[in-house]
């Protein structure tokens, strides 16, 4: 098989980290080609090297012969390299169609043709199985469908190797669905793709090949046929990982939180109850209304009717800051925007909503909060090279595990979990369950928004399905099947009344 892309000896080192290290690989005009590795093994920075985002070091790139190391991203992309980053690039002011077109805008004798870059960027994105308006602001839309856009922003180019990081993460099963639709289509015109995914069922379900890449260096290259998922998963870790989810071990006690009628433009009577020592997971397809319910919870959208009840008591919160003070966290969905200050330490982010906790007075103890830092550092395995380093400089998976550390500290008795281990490897991920699982034990009510079916079945202890920003139904352990969550969640079946 012919090869279109050829890295030779590519290298880059930060202050501390040798991100990557040389070595050579090669991908096949046509496959699907999957990365994977570690939080921190080297996946984006492999990426940004190709596409010129990040300066190299050393080493060659080669596309179809020529060396294209050295052009910036827009030369790269004019020579047929589209990626998608982890984090989007979309302008938020801008319409869906200007996004797509940006740059390269359609004209009619000198005039920019709105209708055409319209008309074209509704066709591509029917295509893509979406009814994204063209005209809507990037700014009004989910994350997953902001991620559909970059997508479309990259198939309507000419494109020779589309590099995707992480393309699933912020998707439901159902548009994770058009996404596949989306690599065979590419695949069948001999468009090259690079696939990085923490999702190993993704890796056989779509790649061809797969590279594991290990403190970023090269661990192998394999057909996906040869392989096997416990194979992968050690080569990545350099060590067994079992898969399972810690079971509760606490009797469940009093009723901690109970929202009662919570309403908004998007969540209609929305009731329910958690109780101390339980795992609420909360099931529905985006837009269901799941991290809005939790929005309402912790006073960061405004109610329009509804209350909240901690400790059996109406709690009266306006704002995040009564949530917090009534003793609730939410760890939200978008971790880069509402989670972390990427200008602020490792340090910083991890003890700031625990101050009051690690630093007990009103001087900040820097050495107990050195401490604390440190341990979650290991616990959660937080690749960084110091304790200082800035958020915004750790790679992707780092940093949610910053935003996860942050609350963990923290003595809220009811947490809220959107999306917990999204983007998070294997490895960390069972780090996450059992540290969810030891609060949980120590009397914390825990709500868990998840997509992950195995995670939801498997963390939790009740599920509430929400669908159209109504509650669809709810199933206690005994009762959990898939299945059942998905013709809840899709509106296929409803149960009567609940909570
Ligand atoms: N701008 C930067 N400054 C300093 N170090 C950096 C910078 N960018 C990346 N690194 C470091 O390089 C290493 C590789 O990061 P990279 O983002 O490539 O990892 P990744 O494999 O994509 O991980 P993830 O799965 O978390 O996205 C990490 O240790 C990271 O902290
Ligand atoms: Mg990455």
């Amino acid at each position: 098989m012919t090869s279109i892309l050829e890295l030779k000896q590519l290298s880059k080192s930060y202050p501390g980290v040798a991100a990557l290290k040389p070595f050579d690989l090669s991908f096949r005009k046509g496959e699907v080609h999957a990365l994977l590795g570690e939080n921190g093994a080297g996946k984006s920075t492999l990426i940004k090297l190709i596409t010129g985002a990040v300066r190299a070091d050393a080493g060659a790139v080669i596309l179809d012969g020529e060396d294209v190391l050295g052009h910036d991203p827009a030369g790269t992309l004019s020579r047929g390299i589209a990626a998608i980053y982890q984090e989007f690039s979309l302008f938020p002011d801008l319409t869906v169609a200007e996004n797509v077109f940006f740059g390269r805008q359609i004209t009619k004798g000198g005039m920019i043709d709105r209708r055409a870059m319209e008309e074209e960027t509704a066709r591509i994105l029917k295509d893509l199985g979406t009814d994204i308006s063209p005209r809507a602001p990037a700014r009004s839309l989910s994350v997953g469908h902001q991620q559909l856009v970059e997508l479309a922003k990259s198939v309507s180019r000419n494109i020779r190797v589309l590099i995707m990081d992480e393309p699933t993460a912020p998707l439901t099963n159902r548009e994770v669905g058009f996404l596949y639709k989306v690599v065979a289509k590419l695949k069948a015109r001999g468009v090259t793709i690079i696939y990085i995914s923490h999702r190993l069922k993704e890796v056989f379900d779509l790649c061809d090949r797969v590279t594991v890449l290990r403190d970023g260096d090269l661990v192998s290259t394999v057909d996906t046929a040869d392989t096997t998922e416990a194979e992968l998963v050690r080569q990545m870790v350099g060590r067994e990982v079992i898969h399972d989810h810690p079971v509760s071990t606490a009797q469940q006690g009093e009723v901690l939180l109970e929202a009662r009628g919570l309403s908004s433009p998007k969540v209609h009577g929305v009731s329910f109850k958690v109780r101390a020592g339980e795992i609420l997971g909360l099931a529905g397809l985006v837009g269901a209304g799941r991290t809005e319910t939790a929005r309402l919870v912790f006073g960061a959208d405004k109610r329009d009717a509804g209350e909240v009840i901690v400790d059996g008591k109406v709690a009266q919160i306006r704002s995040p800051r009564d949530a917090i003070a009534a003793g609730i966290g939410l760890i939200p969905e978008d971790r880069k925007s509402q989670g972390v200050l990427l200008n602020q330490s490792v340090t910083f982010n991890a003890v700031f909503a625990a101050l009051s906790r690690v630093s007990p007075g009103l001087l900040a103890d820097a050495r107990a909060e050195r401490a604390a830092a440190q341990k979650l550092c290991d616990q959660l395995r937080i690749k960084t090279p110091t304790l200082e380093q800035l958020v915004g400089r750790l790679s992707g998976g780092n940093q949610q595990k910053v935003v996860l550390a942050k609350w963990l500290l923290t003595e809220s008795r009811v947490l809220i979990f959107d999306e917990p281990t999204r983007g998070i490897d294997v490895g960390a991920k069972e780090e996450i369950y059992a540290l969810m699982r030891r609060l949980s034990d120590r009397g914390a009510a825990i709500i868990m928004i998840s997509s992950e079916m195995p995670e939801l079945l498997g963390m939790s202890d009740r599920i509430l399905v929400l669908a159209e920003g109504r509650v669809a139904g709810e199933l206690s352990k005994d009762e959990f099947d898939q299945e059942r969550v998905l013709r809840l969640a899709s509106g296929l079946e409803m149960m009567g009344e609940t909570a």
